[in-house]
């Protein structure tokens, strides 16, 4: 970013947060639902979950004891964070879907045992998330400049800034799975089109496992789960004034084994009628007629390594939890 030449060091922010405008053009919330709710079965795109309450309650789904991925993926980190630094030697870490960055600490923390001191650039949708963490990093990490960027990854990264030296780019929490593969793929492609000689992406990916471990951690006992799903109605009815009544619906999360991904439905418990103001509509639910809202999923390591190499990313490492429960691979460009 442009430096001020009027500013010393002691005065440079150590924190900023910029927004990265749209590349291409991207639906509304209002078209989402619109097109969504003419779909059989009806369904939402994902990415509604995340207003400030729906990323506190992911972030408690993520200390459940039945979320796994979390605590997996966190030990890798653990275990070889030194080796990634020391493959990569980042001058610049800028993940996206960063949330609370909270797996990211041991990252950071990884740096800073190696002796270098990276900026860190968390890019998500939700802004308070990015404000939150960026005090939280602040203070954890004395030399750390934190670059936060609000915007949608999906709606293209020609505006995203790049900075001059090594990026690691880092996408974690298996969130990459949340995305069918056709827009998985144009998301990587994206970033591969983003990337320099030399920059790398840090890829947590969860992987294909007993059916009972996946639902489990989907449909927690303390139903922090189902209170995060049934968010994006609250979200519809804040942005779009409508009038869902989210303790009307139940949420599951079932294992769909023949492709391979999880699946989160809201079913409605019994017949209803909900009006979205914005829209000028009604829409009518059966007793137990679902929404789609989500789908996360799992990956085999050939089926990883394919997805990567359609997007012009070749695999340099790979990093598997035990019982090939999850994994951290890390790949680079193959066009530059
Ligand atoms: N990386 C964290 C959080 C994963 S949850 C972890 O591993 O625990 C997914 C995160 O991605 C949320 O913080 C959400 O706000 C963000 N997100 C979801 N869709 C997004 C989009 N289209 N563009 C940018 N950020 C998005
Ligand atoms: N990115 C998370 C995942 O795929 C999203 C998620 C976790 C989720 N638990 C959920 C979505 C429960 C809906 C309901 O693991």
């Amino acid at each position: 970013m442009a430096r001020m030449s009027t500013s010393t060091e002691a005065s440079m922010p150590r924190f900023t947060i910029q927004t990265v405008p749209p590349a291409r053009r991207i639906n509304t919330l209002a078209e989402d639902v619109l097109e969504g709710f003419a779909r059989s079965p009806k369904e939402l795109p994902p990415k509604y979950f995340y207003d400030d309450r729906g990323s506190a309650l992911f972030d408690r789904i993520c200390d459940t004891p039945e979320y796994y991925p979390m605590r997996t993926e966190a030990s890798l980190l653990e275990g070889y964070g030194a080796d990634i630094v020391a493959a990569m030697r980042p001058e610049h870490i800028v993940e996206l879907g960063s949330g609370t960055s909270r797996k990211t600490d041991v990252l950071l923390g990884a740096c800073e045992q190696a002796g270098i001191a990276p900026v860190y650039w968390p890019y998500d949708v939700c802004e308070g998330v990015l404000q939150e963490t960026g005090d939280r990093l602040l203070a954890r990490f004395p030399w750390l400049q934190v670059n936060a960027l609000v915007g949608d990854y999906t709606a293209g990264l020609d505006h995203l800034p790049r900075p001059a030296g090594r990026c690691l780019y880092v996408f974690l929490g298996g969130t990459l799975g949340n995305f069918e593969p056709e827009p998985a793929a144009i998301l990587l492609s994206d970033l591969t089109h983003h990337m320099d000689a030399g920059d790398g992406l840090l890829l947590g990916t969860d992987r294909v496992k007993a059916r009972a471990t996946l639902e489990a951690a989907y449909n927690d006992a303390g139903g922090v789960s189902a209170e995060f799903d049934r968010n994006v109605l609250q979200v519809i009815n804040h942005e779009l004034n409508a009038d869902f009544e989210p303790s009307a619906f139940r949420h599951e999360a079932v294992f769909n084994a023949a492709v391979g991904r999880m699946e989160m439905y809201l079913y409605a418990d019994r017949a209803q009628t909900v009006t979205v103001g914005a829209l000028q509509r009604s829409y009518r639910f059966a007793e137990g007629e679902p929404i789609f809202t989500e789908i996360s999923r799992k990956f085999t390591a050939d089926g990883l390594r394919d997805e990567l190499a359609g997007a012009g990313l070749a695999l340099e490492g790979e990093w598997v939890a035990p019982e090939d429960y999850f994994s951290l691979s890390l790949s680079r460009s193959t066009r530059a």
